[in-house]
């Protein structure tokens, strides 16, 4: 196959999800390399993510926070512990704070309005919320408090899988395509992504999701294997799905994740494009430096302070992860890979 450009159709992303062919493959990744080198540049830009609570009201069949898992034990940071965590990052000298946490009514958009302005007054950092589908009227409270980002993956284009998966929640009807739109609309960086390897994601609908990522012209971009929760009813295949053709399945693999990562790259140039975490879960040794090599821009070091990051398992190995993320060990990696480290709030860059 000739090289991917910007501009691949739905079906030549198809062709290159379905690629193995070690050739073809490595003028992919040298692709998505040369692009990413060329727009975001050498720089790595750090994230500190602080995950301020585990409760959850909604009950997404994949993920260990959902609301029908009774033994997790929940927290919610208070307002103290969020601020130390912020003046840490801030101290390490990353430009940004990713403040994450599962769909929760308990935090009230006054009160986190609060913390975000404070983090704004006190420090240089951007800040970036991941918190689920919230009431427009919240997110734009947010925004007012200060806030510059907003991540929310819509896990899997494919409607019926994503209804298969989901059941809905209290605070949005719409689709998260739509309160994407909503968050661009309010003034937000915005932020969506997928899992990769859903059981019953097909081929055909992961290419539709990385062709909607340049629609959309996402400024940043979530990809990670769906790794198998044991105390979920999806990890324990307990969950009725669509049903699709065996073949036509996508494997749930570091390899397939770093085909998305690439094509990713090289339809939308300019997003800001993390290493992320469950990538490093699947692929220990090599996850991190092969995304960072395969169009990946940005790391987000979990600066969760125990036992909370403990309890924040949204998949199995996720903490011991983020565990080695902690220390010096992202900052040597990257100057190995002859990057620098980024500085400042390392938005999106338009051309
Ligand atoms: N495996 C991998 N990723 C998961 N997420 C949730 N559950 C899992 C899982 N079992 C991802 C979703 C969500 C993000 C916070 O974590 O994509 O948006």
């Amino acid at each position: 196959m000739s090289d991917p450009e910007p501009s691949l159709s739905v079906s030549r992303i198809e062709q290159w999800l379905r690629t193995s062919e070690p050739q073809a493959l490595d003028a992919l990744w040298r692709r998505a390399d040369v692009v990413r080198a060329a727009t975001v540049g050498n720089a790595v830009h750090l994230r500190g993510l602080v995950e301020i609570g585990n409760c959850c009201a909604r009950r997404c069949t994949y993920c260990g926070l959902n609301a029908a898992h009774a033994a997790l034990e929940r927290y919610r940071m208070n307002r103290e512990e969020i601020l130390d965590v912020a003046l840490q990052i801030a101290d390490r000298g990353y430009g940004t704070i990713v403040i994450q946490g599962g769909e929760d009514p308990g935090i009230e958009s006054e009160w986190l309005a609060g913390i975000i302005a404070e983090i704004k007054q006190r420090t240089p950092l951007a800040v970036t919320l991941s918190l689920g589908e919230r009431a427009e009227t919240e997110l734009a409270c947010w925004r007012r408090a200060g806030a510059d980002r907003y991540l929310l993956r819509w896990e899997t284009s494919d409607a019926d899988l994503y209804r298969a998966i989901h059941p809905p929640g209290p605070s949005w009807a719409g689709t998260r395509i739509e309160l994407l739109a909503v968050l661009r609309r309010l003034g937000y960086e915005i932020g969506g992504g997928v899992m990769v390897g859903l059981p019953g994601q097909t081929w055909a609908s992961l290419a539709r999701d990385i062709a909607l990522f340049a629609e959309l012209d996402l400024d940043m971009i979530g990809l990670g294997p769906y790794i198998p929760h044991p105390d979920t009813p999806l990890g324990r295949g307990q969950v009725n799905l669509p049903p699709i053709d065996p073949a036509n399945q996508v494997p749930r693999t570091d390899a397939m994740t770093y085909k998305a990562l690439a094509l990713a790259r090289i339809v939308c140039p300019e997003a800001n494009i993390p290493a992320t975490t469950a990538l490093a879960t699947v692929d220990p040794n090599h996850g991190r430096a092969l995304a960072l090599q395969r169009g990946a821009n940005v790391i987000m070091p979990d600066f969760t302070p125990e036992p909370y990051r403990s309890q924040y398992q949204i998949y199995p190995g996720k903490s011991s992860t983020a565990k080695a993320d902690a220390g010096q060990g992202i900052e040597r990696l990257i100057r190995q890979l002859g990057r620098t480290i980024g500085i400042g709030p390392g938005g999106r860059q338009r051309r």
